[in-house]
């Protein structure tokens, strides 16, 4: 290894050792979540929707829903997994009508209502924006064992990292698993549509 190479190659390793790290302790606790060893992932939240109403996870009991969690500005991940959301919705069609996808910002400062329902008017309409103040999203980021972080940026701006899981909600509002988009609309319909 050269010097220059040697330069780069420790951060990066480190970088790599805590990213995989980090992804193996979430996959760690929600396997253990599904195996019902009461760690618990989700909770109780208050938050609010684009037309100033609020949102509770006590109005989602009787039928499964999704949760992601994301942001506006996202350049890449979130508006990508909304799509993928609406696909899913389209390929349910009316049946898919009672089931909802909360769409949680991480970055509530800039994500107001208005510009929540804003960005998710392009979307199908079951999928929920949701913000509050900053409290409120922290509760639920933190029940949710979501990772998010805010990530300056040169020009002053930011951006946010943040997890990119499915969360599936099962009719009890409990965790069930993550929901996996990565397979056609129509089968990851099915499987919605097989839990109602
Ligand atoms: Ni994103």
């Amino acid at each position: 290894m050269s010097p220059r190479v040697r330069r780069f190659a420790l951060p990066a390793a480190a970088l790599l050792i805590g990213v995989a790290a980090l992804l193996t302790a979430l996959v760690v606790t929600l396997q253990a979540e599904r195996r019902g060893s009461g760690v618990a992932v989700g909770g109780p939240f208050a938050l609010k929707a684009a037309d100033g109403s609020t949102v509770t996870d006590r109005q989602l009991l009787g039928r499964p829903f999704l949760v992601f969690f994301g942001f506006t500005h996202c350049p890449d991940v979130c508006p990508t997994k909304l799509f993928e959301l609406s696909e899913m919705f389209r390929a349910m069609g009316a049946k898919g009508d009672a089931v909802k996808a909360l769409f949680i910002t991480v970055d509530p400062e800039r994500d107001t209502p208005a510009i929540m329902g804003s960005y998710v008017s392009s979307f199908d309409p079951r999928i929920v924006g949701l913000t509050g103040d900053r409290a409120a999203i922290d509760a639920v980021i933190k029940e949710f064992r979501v990772f998010a972080r805010k990530v300056p940026l040169k020009d002053g701006d930011y951006t946010m990292e943040h997890t990119a899981l499915v969360y599936l909600m099962g009719k009890d509002g409990r965790f069930a698993g993550s929901f996996n988009l990565e397979r056609p609309p129509g089968d990851a319909a099915a499987d919605l549509l097989g839990r109602l």
